[in-house]
């Protein structure tokens, strides 16, 4: 059976891309829609090249708790964070259990929690000195970066490389192994 996917991006949208382009080559899912809170992120451009229905969500409409019911009414099976800067609200989360994954670009339970997100992520990496990094691919529940860990990937940093060299380090493993572990959590 083919999965509907419906992936949620407030920025670029890379891993969105390698999602999408992912699944052209899969039966086990399809990306059925794109989910954005910023009406001017990249990610709506990557949507309407694949053609893929896209959602802007108005201030506040998340938080009202009735999303879910647009994700229902368009058959969405599972759900993709990719990127997506708000807290995905109670009704979302007891209408797809265990169906909800989120990348985090570190190795968590390091670098987690509010505000720790994209640049802000490889900063504080750097600037900690560490040798490694890497991805986080995790279960989301009703707290930033704390559901159960599905998979983990980590690249080594050179004492040289700033912040911008790790994210480009710790996004090539992102779109590596995200698109691949969403298969095989559908198959
Ligand atoms: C990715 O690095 C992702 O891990 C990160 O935002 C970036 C989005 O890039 N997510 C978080 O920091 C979540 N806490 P993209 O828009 O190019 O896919």
């Amino acid at each position: 059976m083919t999965s509907n996917l419906a992936i949620f991006a407030s920025g670029g949208g890379s891993n969105a891309e390698a999602i999408i382009e992912y699944f052209k080559n899969s039966d086990l899912g399809n990306v059925a829609l794109i989910v954005t809170n910023n009406e001017n992120a990249k990610v709506i451009d990557r949507a309407q090249n694949h053609e893929i229905p896209f959602y802007i969500l108005e201030a506040g409409e998340l938080e009202e708790g009735e999303f879910s019911d647009v994700l229902i009414a368009m058959e969405i099976d599972f759900v993709v964070l990719a990127g997506f800067l708000k807290k995905i609200p109670q009704d979302i989360l007891a209408a797809y259990p265990q169906k909800i994954v989120n990348i985090h670009p570190a190795l968590l339970p390091n670098y987690g929690g509010k505000g720790m997100y994209g640049k802000n992520v490889h900063e504080a990496v750097k600037a900690a000195g560490d040798t490694e990094s890497g991805i986080t691919i995790h279960y989301v529940n009703e707290n930033y970066d704390e559901g159960q860990v599905i998979v983990q990937q980590k690249v080594s940093l050179a004492p040289t490389d700033d912040a911008l060299e790790i994210a480009n380090k710790v996004l090539a493993l992102e779109h590596e192994f995200y698109p691949k572990t969403i298969a095989s959590l559908l198959s």
